[in-house]
């Protein structure tokens, strides 16, 4: 999922009931208020319509089953759960609620279900004595405690022509709901705990030129480097990143200065220093540069091979702790492939770090271009392992670490 400039992001669950074309008109509604939306589909409600119909209007592919052969993600349950602020599930049938009551994670919408931390709303629609059913009503009351919301059927005439409660609630009413609760729940998870802070951080990979078409660089996105900036902003902090080349765009309320290569980006990191509380180093800046820049497009004639001098880049995270002024809080990443928090701590040591935050990229679901991470939080007293999550929440645990560090 990528990383969106709207608003919120909709996880929307599908499943298999004669109302599943209502889901259509709830997505449309959805997009027009500024939310993102992601649609997980039964293999029931593919009987009633096609998956294609949401690809093309959501622009992704919509997944059904984890196992099937064409999904392009084999662990996308975990991913689709961790990125969305809202699980909606529209129609919900009665198997549905009866297997989310249940914890039954046999597809993919029910596994989401289970895997994610976000809010879930549901809105049945089915036959009245299906609904009215205690079997159903238990479920319901059952998912009620864990707290599921409920916009409840409406009564009418139902689509097997008996008239009775089970009839799908309005469309816009569904949207007004699931709306509302994003935004209740944005006001309330917006603690404003970082007051006072004033974030540095560097974002994205850096480009060191050869000549002038040609460069060095990494697979740097800047998604973290981003999730960091808008989770900090959130929460009360002033933000400035330094950035490089990223493959998505910044939230939105915070400074931008641009730093393409690592001489540039460590120009513009000492320039807002002397304003900053928290320094983050979270671009991947190259250790190298070509020693000289040709100034004119290296031709390949009589040439069978070529070599390049190389030779060190500032670091730049060693020149702010280097400089750090009094109550600077200074923070690293380490992306390892080996001996992973054996190398974080001595970059911690060497660099004389606060906290660093070490991972695993040869891990599957974390590293580079990826929406989340496996990471562990080291500070000197402390070693915080933490699953598989999005870098949102990534982002959110570093920012726990930081108050702690602060008290
Ligand atoms: N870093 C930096 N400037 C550099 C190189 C790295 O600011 N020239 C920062 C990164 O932003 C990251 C930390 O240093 O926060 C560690 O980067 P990493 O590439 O993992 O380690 P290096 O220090 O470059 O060491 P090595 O490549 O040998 O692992």
């Amino acid at each position: 999922m990528n990383e969106s400039k709207k608003k919120f992001c909709v996880g929307l669950g599908v499943s298999g009931g004669i109302a599943a074309y209502k889901a259509i008109e709830v997505l449309r509604l959805l997009q027009k208020s500024d939310c993102e939306v992601q649609v997980a589909m039964t293999k029931h409600a593919t009987e009633f319509i096609q998956p294609l119909t949401f690809r093309a209007l959501t622009d992704s592919y919509v997944l059904v089953d984890d196992y099937e052969p064409n999904n392009p993600d084999p662990i996308a349950h975990i991913n689709f759960s961790q990125n969305i602020d809202l699980l909606l599930i529209v129609p919900a049938t009665a198997n549905i609620l009866a297997k989310l009551a249940n914890g039954i994670a046999d597809d993919f919408l029910t596994s989401t279900y289970l895997a994610s931390t976000a809010p879930v709303m549901v809105a049945p629609a089915m036959n009245v004595t299906m609904w009215e059913h205690p079997t159903t009503q238990r479920n319901i009351e059952t998912l009620k405690k864990d707290g599921v919301h409920f916009v409840e059927p409406v009564s009418g005439e139902l689509a097997c022509k008996t008239v009775g409660t089970g009839k799908l609630e309005d469309v816009e009413n569904i949207t007004s709901q699931a709306l509302k609760l994003l935004n209740q729940r944005e006001n309330n998870t917006s603690i404003q705990d970082l007051t006072g802070e004033s974030f540095l951080i560097t974002v994205g990979g850096t480009r060191e030129a050869i000549d002038p078409v040609r460069f060095i660089s990494n697979h740097s996105s800047g998604k973290m480097g981003f999730a960091l900036a808008k989770a900090a902003k959130h929460r009360g902090a002033e933000v400035t990143v330094v950035k490089g080349k990223t493959s998505v765009e910044p939230p939105e309320d915070i400074k931008v200065v641009n730093g393409i290569s690592a001489e540039e980006m460590c120009q513009g990191v000492m320039k807002e220093l002397p304003n900053a509380t928290v320094f983050v180093g979270a671009a991947a800046v190259a250790d190298y540069r070509p020693k000289e820049i040709v100034t004119s497009k290296i031709k390949k004639e009589k040439k069978d091979s070529l070599t390049l001098e190389l030779e060190k880049t500032p670091d730049i995270l060693s020149t702010v702790s280097k400089n750090r002024h009094e109550g600077l809080m200074v923070i690293g990443f380490a992306a390892e492939t080996n001996n992973v928090i054996e190398y974080a701590k001595s970059k911690m040591q060497k660099k004389n770090l606060d906290m660093v935050v070490a991972n695993d990229i040869t891990k599957k679901g974390a590293g580079f271009n990826t929406d989340t991470n496996i990471a562990t939080i080291i500070t000197q007293e402390n070693q915080l392992d933490l699953p598989l999550m999005s870098k949102r929440d990534l982002a959110n645990k570093i920012l726990n670490e930081v108050i702690k560090l602060r008290n």
